[in-house]
């Protein structure tokens, strides 16, 4: 189901050095939001902290809230691993389980969940293959190796990993950049469809890309190389694309630096 996060005061760090400050801001439930900004002011970072994968780099640890709904991601007694399964995350490169067949692939995270019988395993995973507009390109060779499928196919598999688990929340770090125009095509409809179920938020260097997908933008800026990235504004992405209130969003979607 599908929840809303709300962050305060978060601040991120890898060792002594801080790499996002002060972060607050409220993600709307079965909507998009887009994370905008130039190159290390710290979307993945943010990003990774929304699900507490940030502590797993070492020397990684995070002040202030996340809270999905009303539970604290960060409360003591919270379990990451239990956290990480509601909220999930697609990464940049595709990165299927190699050896693993496309069927295996998608029940992977039901399997440690718990058992499942055959026939309703097989059911999840036809399910959530046809949520990530796969099943059709996929339905005969289910025991085939995840590998053998194209970059695209390889992108919505894992969504279809992500999916297959029912998470309340998934976290999208530039899922399109390593794939060619039609597959991009491809993940941002099944974007579109996905927000009906989840809260998706999205990181993206393609402006067209935020602007065609989401409902809401962040844009993420750094004030000096060696400071740590904050964010700048939130806004509709209407509003951001047509009429931002700060001066260096504008400069930025505007292509005039990052
Ligand atoms: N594993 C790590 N160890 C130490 N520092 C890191 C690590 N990952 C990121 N950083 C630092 O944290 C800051 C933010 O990096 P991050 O990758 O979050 O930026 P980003 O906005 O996602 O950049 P990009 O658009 O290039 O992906 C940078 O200064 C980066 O060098
Ligand atoms: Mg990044």
């Amino acid at each position: 189901m599908a929840k809303r996060i709300d962050v305060g005061g978060l601040t991120a760090y890898y060792g002594s050095h801080k790499a996002i400050e002060d972060i607050s801001m409220t993600v709307e439930p079965r909507s998009v939001t887009a994370f905008i900004g130039p190159s290390g002011c710290g979307k993945s970072t943010f990003l990774r902290t929304l699900n507490r994968m940030h502590e797993v780099t070492p020397g990684g640890r995070v002040e202030g809230k996340v809270l999905l709904d009303d539970e604290d991601l960060y409360g003591a007694g919270v379990d990451p691993v239990t956290v990480r399964r509601t909220v999930g995350m697609v990464f940049q490169r595709p990165n299927p389980f190699p050896t693993m067949s496309i069927f295996d692939n998608v029940a992977a995270g039901l399997r440690l969940n718990g058992s499942y019988r055959k026939s309703r395993l097989a059911e999840i995973v036809e399910k959530s293959l046809r949520g990530a507009n796969l099943w059709n390109e996929v339905k005969d060779r289910l025991n085939k190796p995840g590998s053998g499928l194209s970059g695209g196919q390889q992108q919505r598999l894992c969504i279809a990993r992500a999916i297959a688990v029912e998470p309340d929340v998934l976290l999208m770090d530039e899922p399109c950049s390593a794939l060619d125009p039609i597959s991009t095509l491809a993940i941002e409809d099944l974007i579109g469809e996905l927000k009906e179920r989840f809260t998706i938020v999205i990181v993206t260097h393609n402006m067209q890309q935020a602007a065609r997908v989401s409902d809401r933008t962040a844009f993420f800026n750094l004030a000096a190389v060696g400071k740590p990235g904050r964010l700048i504004e939130i806004d509709e992405t209407e509003r951001i694309f047509s009429n931002p209130s700060v001066q260096a969003t504008e400069d930025y979607i505007s292509g005039r630096f990052g």
